[in-house]
């Protein structure tokens, strides 16, 4: 028999500077601060019937790690990586070894503002990118990965 009572989780990665929401610059990235965002997450998950555990660091390697941490324990990857997003190739070979579902999600729509946040590194390792919709774009890849079989 099953164990029914097991919990799918996915887990929510958010990169450098992204603890600031609310107070960092709100013309670009909003007023919703990152305890909101991580809440709604949570909300919509619990609606797919999956549970959500939250990192955030400023930190490459802690994010690193907690990618790593996921690989026999999460369905799959939400991770809005910050500047890294357009540094990192250490996150994107992270992602692709744990090789689990991942959804890339910026807040600002990346491609219409400086060429250098245009290329990211981590779109080749993900199923799916979401830039520019704001705080909604994190509930639309907890749908996206909760479609997955
Ligand atoms: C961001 C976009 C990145 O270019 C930037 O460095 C961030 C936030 C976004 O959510 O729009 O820190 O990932």
């Amino acid at each position: 028999m099953g164990r029914v009572s097991e919990s799918r989780r996915i887990l929510l990665v958010n990169g450098p500077n992204l603890n600031l929401l609310g107070e960092r610059e709100p013309d670009v990235y909003g007023s919703t601060t990152l305890a909101e965002i991580e809440q709604s997450v949570a909300e919509r998950a619990a609606t797919h019937g999956l549970e959500v555990d939250a990192v955030q660091s400023n930190h490459e390697g802690e994010l690193i790690d907690a990618i790593h941490g996921a690989r026999h324990t999460h369905v799959g990857i939400v991770i809005n990586p910050g500047a890294f997003t357009h540094t990192s190739v250490a996150i994107r070979d992270a992602l692709a070894a744990v090789a689990l579902p991942v959804v890339e999600v910026h807040l600002s729509n990346v491609h219409r503002r400086e060429e250098f946040r245009h290329h990211s590194y981590v779109s080749g390792v993900a199923e799916a990118v979401i830039a520019g919709a704001g705080p909604s774009g994190y509930a639309w890849a907890v749908d996206l990965l909760a479609a997955r079989p």
